[in-house]
């Protein structure tokens, strides 16, 4: 079997690579060890930036995402008792859409069904080997058999626990890490969602957010201990725990309903450098992972594959290798940005650990400045939106 990219994984970063490319006319084959339901069912954030909206517009799969996904042209910051609006639009131009990410996945795999390129589910990659010469190949097992597929190039699109990242040689890739010392609890709740935008909240319990998925489901979350147990959390202690640090002397509180789902999710910052080894490239949470306090993850993971197959498109009309040395660095830039706003969000909204007085009333003081500032505004608003991406569209053959 033989295709130009082979792809491993299905999640976000490899549907899209898929879709992409095949709007360039570039053949691939996308490789997922899990199956279809599971793929679909994974509950994850639900923020998109402009950037991704318009992609999916523009390149045919934002029919859905223009009937039921939620505009949203600004978000709230409550801390002390009280919410301060920032507006998006009015600062930068732009919004963002609340749709889950098992939606964008699930009109992914819809996309790349129509076209008739595979797609293959249960699909465990064993082993890929020759990255470092210009054919690679993978072995994959698949329907009870070894399959073996020779590609131009390798994409591992296989998230931050797959198998494309430790193929790196050591001495090449270096790691750069931040665990921090809070998670999150999240729950899906069949409730109206009470506010029209997202609420961010810093209380002196701790860190709390609603947002949502539909005008029937609240999303909400709240900080809790790295080492918690979801069986520490019955559903009253959520809802208590919710109201206390969420409620504002305006009488906003979120809506309650039936909890239908509920995790625990640690937090933490990395990024791998390179994102490239000879024809092996890493997109996605295969590089990068970040707190979800500023609702990067999934778009970050679109703007690397948009970098990359933008890179693919160049190299196969002629340009060759020099067409893709630029990669890495392209996505690094920005990713490093996203890195610092995600911490920095981070940092100002959840609770740094017991008797951090000090910490809290600085945390406070900012939360006053940014949302205060017309200067602080813009800049909140204009990383939340997303950076610019200067990459073109794919054309279409
Ligand atoms: N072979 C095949 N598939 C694999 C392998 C393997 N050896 N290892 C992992 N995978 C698959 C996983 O099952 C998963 O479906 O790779 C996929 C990676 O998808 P994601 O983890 O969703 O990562 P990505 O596509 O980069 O999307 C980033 O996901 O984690 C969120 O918040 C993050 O929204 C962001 C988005
Ligand atoms: C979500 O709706 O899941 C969500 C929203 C904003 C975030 C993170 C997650 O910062």
């Amino acid at each position: 079997m033989k295709t130009q990219v082979a792809i491993i994984g299905a999640g976000p970063a490899g549907l899209m690579l898929g879709h992409l490319l095949d709007l360039c006319g570039i053949d691939s084959v996308i490789i997922e060890n899990r199956s279809k339901e599971y793929v679909i069912d994974r509950v994850r954030a639900g923020v998109l930036e402009q950037h991704v909206v318009d992609l999916m517009v523009r390149t045919g799969i934002g029919e859905r995402l223009m009937r039921e996904g939620l505009r949203h042209e600004g978000v709230y910051l409550a801390f002390g008792g009280t919410r301060r609006y920032i507006n998006f639009v009015e600062h930068t131009g732009k919004a963002i859409w609340v749709y889950g990410q098992n939606e964008v996945v699930r009109d992914l795999i819809a996309a790349r069904e129509a076209t008739g390129r595979p797609l293959h589910f249960e699909a465990e990659t064993v082993v890929v080997e020759g990255v470092d010469s210009p054919h690679p190949s993978i072995r994959y097992f698949h329907e009870g058999e070894t399959h073996t597929l020779h590609a131009d190039f390798v994409a591992g699109c296989d998230g931050f626990h797959g198998i494309s990242r430790p193929m790196f040689p050591a001495d090449l890739l270096r790691g750069f890490d931040r665990v921090y010392p809070f998670a999150w609890l999240g729950i899906l709740a069949h409730a109206a969602p009470s506010s029209e935008e997202l609420v961010y909240s810093l209380h002196e319990r701790g860190f709390a957010l609603f947002s949502m998925r539909t005008p029937q489901i609240t999303r909400l979350y709240l900080q809790c201990a790295t080492d918690d147990d979801i069986e520490n959390w019955p559903d009253d202690r959520i809802w208590s725990e919710l109201q206390m640090r969420l409620s504002t002397s305006d009488g906003w509180k979120p809506n309650e309903g039936e909890i239908f789902q509920k995790s625990i999710t640690p937090m933490r910052s990395f990024v791998a450098e390179p994102m490239q080894y000879k024809r092996l490239f890493l997109a996605g949470d295969a590089a990068h992972i970040v707190p979800p306090t500023g609702a990067k993850g999934l778009n970050l993971a679109v703007a690397d594959v948009r970098v990359l197959a933008h890179s693919l498109q160049r190299y196969y009309a002629g340009e060759g290798e020099a067409a893709l040395a630029g990669y890495s660095q392209t996505c690094l830039n920005r990713i490093w940005k996203a890195q610092r706003f995600s911490w920095w969000m981070t940092q100002m909204l959840h609770k740094q650990g017991e008797g951090v007085d000090f910490e809290l009333r600085r945390q406070m003081a900012e939360l006053d400045y940014v949302t205060s500032s017309k200067a602080a505004m813009t800049s909140l608003a204009e990383n939340y939106v997303g950076l610019d991406l200067d990459v073109s569209l794919p054309r279409k053959v």
